[in-house]
């Protein structure tokens, strides 16, 4: 199993770093721009293997599309990250390029690849993904509602004040501030309604904490989250690596589903070895169906931007 992570940021060396820690790949390729940066982060990872326990080999690579060839999973981190105040949909002008020229690269070196999109605005770069390559649905991902939901029960569980092993929650939509749907009425402790413990109020406020999740780490940071964004992009390659069957909430291109199409947003999905295997619909209130209309028009707004 070879898995390549172009772009060698925070986001895709902890990527690459979980994925290694797993165990569960024989190869990581950790490609970039910059002279000397991707082996330089390779090394360091490397370095790891004996005190973290772990034989995926990983490689540092400037800029050489040619060693990723033959990769079974490619992830795209690469692009520039939110400063604070800004929203992820303002970065479109730059990382649209950067994306969509990573894309045909990997492509042409690995044409059976399964690509997961990280990058922001992720939704919209997910959809350029498949209006500008050939791949079938099912291997264009986009990483989005895995840390959303990481995110959204690490909230619950300090408002119920349980273990997160107890919660279980999931949000839809689109990775964005207004567009992310945190499915309240369908979060769990130990498969009771959450609702069972928690005030409306207290409820609206963990929704509220949770979609501007990525927004409250940038402003303690002075840029967007790595950790969490890392380990949840791992979660997926390994589903796929393993061929799991786990579901998880991720963008991907819907024609007809959730009443939508024409676009790629956050819905539940079954990963396998197929990439994603199955897209899973669920019954929403009436609240919900109509959040999702609205973050589903936000989404369409960002990639009317988009020029191909
Ligand atoms: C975040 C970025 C990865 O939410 O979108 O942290």
């Amino acid at each position: 199993m070879k898995v390549t992570v172009v772009g060698a940021g925070a986001v895709g060396a902890s990527c690459a770093e979980y994925i290694a820690i797993k165990d569960f790949a024989s190869e990581v390729v950790l490609l970039d721009i910059k002279e000397g940066y991707a082996e330089g982060k390779a090394m360091d990872l490397m370095q790891c293997a004996s005190l973290n326990g772990f034989d995926t080999k990983i490689t540092g690579i400037t800029n050489d599309y040619s060693k990723t060839a033959d990769s079974d999973i490619c992830v795209i981190t690469s692009g520039i990250p939110r400063k604070p105040g800004m929203t992820r949909e303002e970065l479109i002008g730059i990382n649209a390029g950067i994306v969509k020229s990573v894309s045909s690269s990997l492509i042409e070196h690995s044409p059976n690849t399964i690509i997961i999109v990280v990058s922001n605005p992720m939704d919209t770069m997910t959809y350029l993904v498949h209006k500008s390559t050939n791949l079938p649905k099912n291997r264009i991902i986009g990483m989005g509602g895995a840390l959303d939901s990481a995110r959204f029960k690490y909230r619950l569980a300090e408002a119920l004040e349980a273990p997160i092993s107890d919660v279980d929650g999931m949000v839809i939509g689109g990775h964005s501030d207004t567009g992310m749907v945190p499915l309240t009425s369908h979060a769990t402790r130990n498969s009771i309604k959450v609702s069972e413990f928690l005030s409306e109020d207290r409820l609206n406020q963990v929704k509220e904490d949770t979609k501007v999740g990525g927004a409250t780490l940038t402003k303690l940071l002075g840029t967007s989250a790595w950790y969490a964004p890392g380990a949840a992009v791992s979660g997926l390659v390994q589903a796929i690596a393993c061929d799991q069957k786990k579901m998880f909430p991720c963008s991907t291109l819907l024609e007809g589903e959730y009443g939508l199409s024409d676009l790629c947003i956050g819905v539940p999905v079954v990963l396998g070895r197929n990439g994603i295997e199955r897209i899973v619909n669920i019954e929403l209130s009436d609240a919900e169906k109509a959040h999702m209309q609205q973050s589903a028009e936000g989404v369409k707004k960002t990639n009317g931007l988009l020029e191909f």
